[in-house]
């Protein structure tokens, strides 16, 4: 039986610049209606006016799509005057620690110094969007920073903060703690833990941030994911890099997902007999959390199988070469 999707929305994705937005953004553009974009360019996407030049990029990129992108500034200690103009183009701040990952050498220093535009932020209902990774230990790093988010959870009860791409039960047991709290969490880390990426011979194409986890973890995020946990969103966190940065010594984070999204969400959510549950958790919930309309577009999936190239330009897809149950068949904008 087809399965059919309104308005499929990817909460956390890279899109680039250049070649390699007009390569990966159709892709997304095809199947999702939305699509909350990441502002770690070199530089970094904080003010309006490279705003506003990279929106109009990204629409000439998926011209013929219906698809919305839903763009987020680089956290900066804004002010609020800049928060208030600022606001009408955003659908929200991305915080990254300094140096977590990929284009973060901006990004903050001292988490506990910039709590004066948390406030701004709070009082003109900008959501919050986190890389939520310490300095530590690399398995540790997201369980090390979530005393940060539970401090500006409480600090900030109006504030909505989205962990993005959780990736521990303990992250899930912390989002039931505070209703201000929401998260993201991407299609990788429902599939892969650490063996996958090094358990064998080492595949650099499953190398991200944050690293995939323990099998118990993963358990506890798919066990979330299928039951569509009200707050709990899909965001890809899918993160393209030529081929040359990933069969590298030095390898770069990033799994590119976007081709194979919806056809493996599918196939997993039919092995748990769970199809019910994807609408919410691939649109519903974020709508809900975020308060967004997206446009209208129903995306039909049927079980025919096909096979994901080996390449898509320069980039290798997640599941390169493999042959997958599902496929998007139909997409109407109506
Ligand atoms: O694996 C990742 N890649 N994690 C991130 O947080 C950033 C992303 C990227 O931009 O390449
Ligand atoms: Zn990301």
């Amino acid at each position: 039986m087809d399965l059919r999707l309104r308005a499929p929305l990817d909460m956390h994705l890279h899109l680039r610049e250049g070649a390699m937005l007009e390569l990966v953004a159709p892709l997304s553009a095809h199947s999702f209606a939305a699509a909350v974009v990441m502002p770690n360019l070199v530089p970094v996407v904080d003010t309006l006016e490279r705003l506003s030049d990279y929106r109009a990029k990204i629409e000439a990129a998926t011209a013929p799509h219906t698809f919305t992108p839903l763009m987020t500034l680089f956290f900066r200690p804004y002010d609020e005057a800049m928060l208030a103009a600022m606001r009408p183009y955003i659908i929200g701040i991305k915080l990254y620690p300094e140096g977590v990952t990929t284009n973060t050498a901006d990004g903050v220093r001292d988490l506990l110094r910039i709590e004066p535009t948390l406030a701004a932020m709070e009082r003109l209902g900008i959501p919050l969007l986190v890389h939520g990774e310490s300095h530590g230990f690399v398995l540790d790093r997201e369980a090390e920073f979530l005393q940060i988010y539970a401090r500006w959870a409480s600090r900030f009860p109006r504030l909505t903060i989205v962990m993005e791409h959780i990736t521990t039960a303990a992250a899930l047991r912390l989002l039931d703690q505070y209703a201000n709290l929401a998260a993201t969490v991407t299609l990788h880390h429902l599939l892969l833990t650490l063996d996958d990426l090094a358990g064998g011979l080492l595949s650099p194409h499953l190398f991200c941030k944050p690293i995939v986890k323990r099998p118990e973890d993963r358990a506890a995020l798919l066990e979330a994911a299928l039951r569509a946990h009200p707050r709990l969103m899909f965001g890809s966190d899918s993160a393209p890099h030529p081929v040359e940065r990933k069969e590298a010594a030095n390898c770069a984070a990033g799994i590119f997902s976007a081709p194979v999204i919806l056809p493996l969400l599918a196939e997993l959510f039919a092995q748990h007999d769970a199809l019910a549950q994807l609408q919410a958790f691939v649109s519903d919930n974020a709508r809900a959390i975020y308060g967004l309309t997206p446009p209208a577009k129903t995306v039909t999936l049927a079980r025919r199988p096909w096979q994901v190239p080996a390449r898509y330009g320069e980039v290798v897809p997640f599941y390169a070469g493999q042959t997958l149950e599902w496929q998007v068949v139909d997409v109407q904008a109506n």
